[in-house]
């Protein structure tokens, strides 16, 4: 078998441990498994909280309200949603939207950790509080972190706003989230940029 044809093997059989996966409570509620989509040699792996309802309906991540503005915020710097790879932290719903519990973090973070293992990103971004926890085990910080690149085995990690947050954030204002998260997103292509 050739290398590529092992790789998206692996893939595929990470994907199918995904879909049936009845390891923590989430399962119960969820419609739809959301695994995370992407090029899968993306330089750029960007990573959320969880499932929303638009997500856990159609099992696609960020394709919601949320997702839509992500799609901006990455387009005006002229970054291709196609060019990345997305994912969450849980893969399933949590009810109500609520915060992953750290115990469903846990359970499921190995599957995080084998897509960043498979798709081999050269930078990572955290997008909010929930991605943060899990790569820096910090609590909370995001209005701290955000725009300050760190490290998670090796690999470059940039935190910046949950696009979530910033719907509800309707300043433009200098040191407002939307302005910051432009700053951030320029800061992300830029090092982006000077990869090749
Ligand atoms: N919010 C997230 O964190 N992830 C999604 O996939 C959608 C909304
Ligand atoms: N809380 C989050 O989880 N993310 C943000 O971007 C802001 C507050």
């Amino acid at each position: 078998m050739s290398r590529e044809s092992n790789y998206n093997q692996a893939y595929k059989e990470l994907e199918d441990k995904i879909k049936i996966c009845e390891k923590c409570g989430l399962c119960k509620t969820r419609n739809k498994v959301v695994i995370g989509e992407g090029k899968l040699n993306s330089s750029l792996m960007l990573v959320g909280e969880g499932p929303g309802e638009d997500e856990d309906r159609t099992g696609r991540p960020f394709v919601g309200r949320a997702g839509q503005l992500l799609d901006r915020i990455l387009s005006a710097v002229k970054i291709d949603r196609q060019e990345t790879y997305i994912a969450n932290v849980v893969k399933c719903r949590p009810p109500e939207n609520r915060t992953p519990l750290q115990s469903e973090m846990l359970a499921c973070g190995e599957f995080l950790e084998a897509q960043i293992a498979l798709v081999k990103p050269k930078i990572l971004v955290a997008l909010g509080n929930t991605p943060l926890k899990f790569f820096l085990r910090v609590n909370g910080g995001i209005t701290k972190f955000r725009g300050q690149w760190q490290t998670w085995r090796g690999i470059p990690l940039l935190p910046m706003f949950h696009p979530s947050y910033l719907l509800r954030e309707e300043s433009r204002a200098v040191g407002s989230p939307k302005e910051l998260t432009w700053r951030d997103v320029k800061n992300l292509k830029s090092r982006l940029d000077n990869l090749n």
